[in-house]
């Protein structure tokens, strides 16, 4: 059928670009230093010289086209009704290689070791934290201890280099061995490869890599990041959840990915028993992505971009007002703080989770009662990129011990 051999070009096309993807790997990995001192010179250096920084910003764009394209090729084969005709191997390595994709852009986003790529592992590892169970042990095992930190730059280097990479050479052999076995159409194949190459060296050559200042030794515990594009979507679920209830986050940064993940894997299996003309499961699917990632990447985008509102006064507002804390109320806040979990997310002298930051001096950074009341009721109207969940509910009075609990933190 030619469904088949159409996805089945698609997938070689991606594979064949993956291989670009990995050769520009290897042309800068001899340059770049994996280690926390050295990282961020060893990519500033590769960008001053034209050659290879032409390599470093193709490499980028092109994992990015990467990850675009192997979502439309699931796409397509979904519509198309080609998980059906294809062999379930193909279609399952397929899914499974769309995922590697995504993996080599979460890691490969920490080797420059910049600011926002610490502070994003510092989030991304935090919200790993928020499963039940087992969150706290994934968590640091993804960092290499309670806290991101060199240890985790190494980490992740090798599984960008090397354990990705050895799964994803080893995938693609068996995928080519299968497109081989079961049909394809080498014209198409080509096309879509010279076409992604092209859009991949454009972007990299139009839109180079942007930078932030090296990160430091504060940023390991900063939560402060707007997340990338592609994770936009997963963003937006996460803050739907954590807004319903703080330990039910997971639901939306893993079960449901999880879940929308496997259907579409088990495309083959589950759209077994529909008419043979129309590819009905593939094409309810498809709808139900576009609409669900469209809309939850717009409402992700549009609380990050949108204006503090009133809130812009208080950041502005001179910290001179130095109000004496009340004792009882932060003792009362102490208590609140127990009580309403926020040792879920935040570790106070040591003990509590990490999916937030440490808060053992947030007195000395936000010394401003205000600050801290309006944090609590509305965390992304000061911190756009915020996961913490809002508070208000908690009404005025125990806002307000709270926030005098936290500026006695220093
Ligand atoms: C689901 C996880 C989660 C829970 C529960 C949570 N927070 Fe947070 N919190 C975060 C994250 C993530 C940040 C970083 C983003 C930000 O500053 O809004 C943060 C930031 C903060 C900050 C700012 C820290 C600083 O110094 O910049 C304070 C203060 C804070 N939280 C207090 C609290 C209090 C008090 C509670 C309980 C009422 C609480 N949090 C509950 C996740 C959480």
């Amino acid at each position: 059928v030619n469904s088949k051999r159409i996805f089945n070009s698609f997938v070689g096309a991606a594979l064949a670009a993956a291989l670009i993807e990995i050769i520009l790997g290897l042309v800068l990995l001899p340059k770049y230093r994996p280690t926390a001192e050295e990282a961020y010179g060893s990519v500033k250096a590769l960008h001053a010289s034209p050659l290879t920084a032409a390599f470093a910003n193709i490499h980028h764009s092109l994992s990015a086209v990467l990850i675009v394209f192997a979502i439309a090729t699931v796409l397509q084969g979904l519509l198309s009704g080609a998980y059906r005709f294809t062999s379930k191997k193909l279609w399952v390595g397929a899914s499974v290689a769309a995922v590697l994709f995504f993996l080599f852009q979460l890691t490969g986003h920490l080797l420059p070791w910049d600011q926002h790529a610490v502070r994003t592992a510092a989030v991304e590892t935090g919200i790993a934290q928020g499963a039940p169970v087992l969150g706290t042990y994934q968590a640091n095992l993804l960092r290499g201890g309670q806290q991101v930190g060199p240890q985790t730059l190494s980490f992740w280097f090798w599984a960008h280099v090397v354990v990705l990479t050895a799964l994803l050479v080893t995938g693609g052999i068996v995928l080519v061995r299968k497109i081989r076995a079961t049909g394809y159409s080498p014209g198409l194949i080509s096309g879509l490869f010279l076409a992604i190459c092209c859009v991949g060296v454009l972007l990299g050559l139009l839109v180079p890599v942007q930078y932030g200042p090296a990160a430091l030794l504060s940023d390991y515990g900063n939560y402060d990041a707007k997340p990338e594009w592609y994770i936009l979507p997963m963003h937006s679920l996460l803050n739907v959840f954590q807004s319903m209830d703080p330990s039910f986050g997971f639901i939306g940064s893993m079960v449901i990915p999880a879940l929308v993940l496997l259907l579409v894997v088990l495309a083959p299996w589950l759209g077994k028993a529909e008419a043979p003309k129309k590819p009905l499961y593939g094409i309810v699917l498809t709808l139900l992505l576009c609409i669900g990632t469209g809309a939850l990447s717009a409402i992700s985008y549009r609380n990050l971009a949108a204006p503090a509102g009133p809130n812009v006064a208080i950041e502005a507002a001179p910290r001179a007002q130095v109000t004496p804390l009340d004792p009882v109320l932060v003792a009362r806040g102490r208590a609140l703080f127990d009580q309403e979990g926020c040792t879920d997310c935040h570790a106070v002298h040591g003990s509590g989770g990490h999916a937030g930051p440490v808060l053992d001096n947030t007195g000395t950074r936000h010394p401003d009662l205000v600050w801290q009341s309006a944090h609590l009721q509305n965390p992304h109207a000061l911190v756009p990129s915020s996961t913490m969940p809002t508070f208000a509910r908690l009404g005025s009075q125990k806002i307000q011990a709270l926030a005098e609990y936290l500026v006695s933190l220093k």
